[in-house]
């Protein structure tokens, strides 16, 4: 029931590409992400989401921000929404004009820097139990969701959330010392209280689904412990959803691609000091050496 995500694991659960194949059939991927003074994260989860083979990407954004994305972001897409607020985040307000824009997407990242605002908070809520495609779900929105996890088993598609132990701790409502001691265990208690996989991070990131399958990730180094690697691995696994990948199988494989891509960074560049952007820049790379 437990397993290792290794090489082998990985080479035989990572799918190669059609010749015949074209940019839709690696679908398209929704990010809901960013804020002012945290525009990086939302750039991050879409070099995640691009890197790691999305058909195509586009970011949802306050209008406020969108010549900032517009400048930053060659590849991905931008979708400014018409009901602008004065928190330059996202807002409830948006509710129905995101779903309207998410009709025919195949999978949403949502949390990277949204930031703490109640009317950002209320829109997570509204999304999680009501956005019908699969969604990855990390930072803020993890922490909009604490005491509101009934949301959670309301949702219409499946649904992962990335934590590290402080996001878990806040979800869960217990201490991230608890959390350390007994990360399995904790990780296996928020995917039955959630009804989604939990994906704890940190050194050997834990994999948990409610239906009782789980894995350990043997890939990845301490050079990683820098800001928006994290954001790097949302859009990934939201890239592989996109692609067709079990939800479980997208977040083990996303995983393990993450980790190897840090190892191939340590050992081309050195030890640490290698940042988020070129974690996603080095994905095909592990995609290599691994397919
Ligand atoms: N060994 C292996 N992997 C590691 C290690 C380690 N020692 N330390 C960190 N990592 C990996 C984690 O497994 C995870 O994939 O690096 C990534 C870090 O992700 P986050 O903890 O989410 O950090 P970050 O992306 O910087 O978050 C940016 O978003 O979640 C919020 O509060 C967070 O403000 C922060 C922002
Ligand atoms: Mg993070």
């Amino acid at each position: 029931k437990r397993f290792l995500l290794d090489e082998s694991w990985a080479s035989k659960n990572i799918k190669p590409r059609e010749p015949e194949s074209h940019k839709g059939t690696y679908g398209h991927v929704a990010v809901l992400a960013g804020s002012r003074g945290k525009t990086g994260a939302a750039i991050l989860t879409c070099r995640g989401a691009l890197r790691g083979g999305a058909g195509l990407v586009t970011l949802v954004c306050p209008k406020s921000l969108n010549h900032i994305y517009e400048i930053a972001l060659t590849e991905a897409m931008t979708y400014p929404l018409e009901h602008e607020t004065e928190i330059n985040s996202l807002s409830y307000r948006a509710f129905d004009e995101i779903i309207s824009f998410c009709q025919g997407k195949k999978a949403a990242s949502i949390g990277p820097g949204l930031g703490l605002h109640q009317e950002t908070f209320e829109l997570v809520h509204r999304l999680v139990a009501r956005l019908d495609i699969p969604m990855v779900i990390d930072a803020d929105a993890i922490s909009a969701l604490a005491g509101e996890l009934f949301h959670l088993r309301r949702a219409q598609a499946p649904r992962i959330l990335t934590p590290h132990p402080g996001e878990l701790a806040r979800l869960l409502d217990i201490s991230i010392e608890e959390i350390k001691k007994n990360r399995l265990e904790i990780a296996r208690l928020a995917a039955k209280e959630t009804e989604s996989i939990i994906v704890l991070k940190g050194a050997a990131t834990v994999v948990v689904s409610p239906d009782g399958r789980e894995a350990v990730n043997y890939s990845g180094n301490p050079g990683l412990a820098t800001g928006g690697t994290g954001d790097v691995l949302t859009g990934l696994i939201t890239a592989l959803l996109a692609q067709g990948y079990e939800p479980f199988i997208a977040a083990c494989l996303g995983v393990y691609l993450h980790g190897l891509s840090g190892d191939i960074l340590a050992k081309r560049k050195g030890p640490f000091g290698f940042v988020a952007e070129e974690v996603a820049e080095a994905l095909p790379n592990a995609i290599k050496e691994t397919i």
